[in-house]
């Protein structure tokens, strides 16, 4: 990871991009009014209704590809995901490897979960994933009393991906120990029963239903069980306004936006935003006081 001195915090492309949402939000709002009985309340209870395929396919953020919504999906095709090595390693993994993906798909089943999917910049969508429960993947590797953090690196190839050398790559994230071992948190392969197309984090990726979408890092090629907290891409690129928890909560408002409501992609207007995406049942346990702003940014 780069070092970026703060005075820097992002690049003007990255500034003109977080700007042009900013722009696109305020229209939204403008034409989509917040009035409470005009927005739909998401209930947890309520079953979900999933995205389209091609609209899950079609508006992504992935910098490493560009920084526009579409820039995504209508680069060239040039990740090559086949074979792909994901190696498990730091010093609180007893069993350190390297593995082939196609190894990884022979030893576990491959699980459909449906679930909310809420960007930092207040928009969401509903996604049908396939994937591996990351815990399964942890416990293989034999934790030891030095597993607190687990951090996650991604591809940063420059003769693969047009824009690599954007300010934030190699991507990183990161989660607690506990957080890595809930069993929400899935390390996803496909989408619909297809596999992960290059746009959406092929071949592997991270999906964290509690927490913005920023935290689900994709095309992963190493997992760390360390004991710091990992400094993580955009807690580096903007710290008073990306944290390392990210959990979604609708009471603590982004510095430049609220994140009272969403906007839900393919449809039309806007709906409450849920306490923990509408997962608080599976993860409150792992945080302390709602008041506290560090969970939930
Ligand atoms: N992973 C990498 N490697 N590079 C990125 O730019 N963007 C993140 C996350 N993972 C990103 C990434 C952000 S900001 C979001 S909201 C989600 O991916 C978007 O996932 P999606 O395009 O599948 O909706």
């Amino acid at each position: 990871m780069k070092p970026i001195p703060h005075s820097m915090i992002t690049s003007e492309h990255n500034f003109r991009n977080r700007r042009h949402f900013i722009a696109s939000g305020i229209a939204a709002a403008i034409t989509l009014p917040l009035a409470g009985s005009l927005l739909a309340s998401a209930d947890a209870s309520e079953p979900l209704k999933p995205t389209p395929l091609e609209t899950i396919n079609s508006y992504n953020n992935y910098y490493e590809f560009g920084f526009e919504k579409s820039d995504p999906s209508e680069a060239a095709k040039t990740l090559i995901t086949s074979p792909w090595t994901v190696e498990i390693t730091g010093a609180g993994a007893d069993k350190k490897g390297a593995y082939d993906l196609a190894d990884i798909y022979g030893e576990y089943a491959i699980e459909s979960h449906v679930h909310r999917f809420r960007c930092v910049e207040a928009w969401s969508m509903v996604i049908p994933w396939n994937g591996i429960p990351l815990h399964k993947l942890i416990t293989a590797a034999q934790p030891n009393s030095r597993a607190k953090y687990v951090r996650f690196i991604t591809a940063n190839d420059k003769t693969q991906m047009p824009n690599a050398n954007w300010s934030g790559g190699p991507y990183t994230e990161g989660l607690t120990i506990e957080e890595a071992m809930n069993p929400l948190a899935l390390l996803a392969t496909g989408i619909y029963d297809k596999p992960l197309e290059q746009q959406t984090g092929a071949p592997i990726r991270l999906v964290l239903p509690w927490k913005y979408g920023f935290k689900s890092a994709k095309s992963i090629v190493r997992i760390e069980l360390v004991e710091q907290m990992p400094k993580t891409t955009w807690w580096q690129q903007n710290p008073r306004e990306y944290g390392f928890y990210a959990n979604v909560n609708p009471d603590h408002d982004h510095p430049r936006w609220s994140q009272g409501s969403e906007r839900v992609i393919g449809e039309y207007g806007r709906q409450r935003t849920q306490l923990y995406n509408g997962y608080a049942n599976e993860v409150a346990h792992l945080y302390g006081a709602l008041s506290d702003r560090r969970y939930f940014y």
